[in-house]
Formats: C-alpha cells, sequence, structure tokens
C-alpha cells in the first residue's frame, strides 16, 4: 500500500495557520483522500505541561521546554492510537499544525539551537515530513490577530520574541534547504488568494 502524505504547516502566531489547515484539509478530502488533522503541543500530558509553561502558569527553562516538546513529538509519532507513523503506514495523510521547525525557531533563540535541531533530527522514531509550508505574514498584522481572537498572551506572543522567531525559521529554512521540501508562502493576503498558492504547492507534491 502507498503511504500517506505527511504535511506540516508553520508561521508565526496569528498567521492564519489553522484557516489554511482546515481548507486545505477539506480540498483533500474532497479529491477522495483519507485525512489525519492534528497539531503540537499534543493532548498528552506531557502537552499538557507544554501548555502550562507557554501560558506562564509554570516557568520553565529553554531546555527544559525543548525536551518537553521532544518527548511530546515522540509520543504524536509513536503511539499506537492515534500516532503519525500508524496513519501514514496505513495510506492514510497526516496534516499537522507546527512540528520541529517551531522548536527550532522559537526554543533556538535561548537554547543551542544545534541541540535542538540534533535532538529532532537524529531521532529515528521522528518522521520527516514530505511538505513544510510556511506561511509567512507581517508580524504587526499576527499581533493584531493575537489581539482580536485571544484571552490571554502566551510566552512568546510578543512583538519582539516573533521577530527573532520569524528570523529563525528562515535561518532554519536555509539550513535544511537540501534535505527538506519547504514552501514559504505569502500569508498577508487575501484567505482565498494564501489557499490556490497552497493549493498549487499541494498539487505539485501529489504529482
Ligand atoms: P500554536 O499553534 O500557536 O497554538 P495556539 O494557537 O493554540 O496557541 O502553538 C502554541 C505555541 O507553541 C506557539 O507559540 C509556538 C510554540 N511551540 C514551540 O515553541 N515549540 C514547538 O516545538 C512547538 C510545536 C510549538
Amino acid at each position: 500500500m502507498e503511504k500517506g502524505k505527511f504535511i506540516v504547516f508553520e508561521g508565526l502566531d496569528g498567521s492564519g495557520k489553522g484557516t489554511q489547515i482546515d481548507l486545505l484539509v477539506e480540498e483533500m478530502k474532497r479529491q477522495g483522500r483519507k485525512v489525519y488533522k492534528t497539531a503540537e503541543p499534543t493532548e498528552s500530558s506531557t502537552g499538557g505541561m507544554i501548555n502550562d509553561a507557554l501560558a506562564g502558569f509554570v516557568k520553565r527553562d529553554e531546555y527544559e521546554l525543548s525536551a518537553l516538546f521532544l518527548a511530546d513529538r515522540i509520543f504524536h509519532n509513536v503511539n499506537p492510537q492515534n500516532g503519525i507513523k500508524q496513519f501514514l503506514e496505513r495510506g492514510i495523510d497526516v496534516v499537522c499544525d507546527r512540528y520541529y521547525y517551531s522548536s527550532f525557531a522559537y526554543q533556538g533563540i535561548d537554547a543551542d539551537i544545534d541541540w535542538v535541531m540534533n535532538l529532532n533530527l537524529g531521532c529515528r522514531e521522528i518522521m520527516r515530513p514530505d511538505l513544510c509550508i510556511f506561511l509567512d505574514a507581517d508580524i504587526n498584522s499576527c499581533d493584531e490577530r493575537i489581539e482580536k481572537n485571544r484571552f490571554g498572551r502566551e510566552i512568546y506572543e510578543n512583538k519582539e520574541t516573533q521577530r527573532k522567531v520569524r528570523q529563525r525559521f528562515f535561518d532554519v529554512f536555509k539550513r535544511l534547504e537540501k534535505s527538506e521540501n519547504i514552501k514559504i508562502v505569502d500569508a498577508s493576503r487575501e484567505i482565498s488568494e494564501v489557499f490556490s498558492d497552497i493549493i498549487e504547492i499541494y498539487n505539485s507534491l501529489m504529482q
């Protein structure tokens, strides 16, 4: 049986990932694909610890946070109930909101980025995506979206950090240029315009 495709979406907080992911999943299903939509951090107990840290309820060192994201990601791949690996093996596509690129870009600011990258890329249980789509929206419009849609701000949700995160994403994409399939989409346009670029990228992956 042909393996499922593994597609990851990345972007700054407030870049509109959720909307575009829903549109793509809908279109994939319309084309007859079986799709599992998922996100990181997951709803595992480790994911709960991560969310407490992101909300600022518990203060965690960036190395500690990197290790929590790593443990959550391994669980996300291998758990037999709804793990990424078993879906792909069963021919089901997986669309994931954030993955290891986020660890590199966010934790890579205060933790040693090489250490974070080696832990993730060197772990054989962590699958490599077939495609990563980065939604690149400008920091001010992301910030407005955060302000409008959220009740409180998480630890990384401020303009200064987002500026650093965006730069890190680009550094990381440069480093992974040869080994990964990463596409950058200008997400500061109308929803339908952004989506038409995504469909084009998706179709070329499926050819
Ligand atoms: P996000 O997709 O913004 O979820 P929500 O919209 O529900 O807040 O992700 C939550 C945060 O987690 C986001 O600020 C990025 C951060 N994050 C990391 O710092 N490292 C990681 O490895 C992952 C997966 C996420």
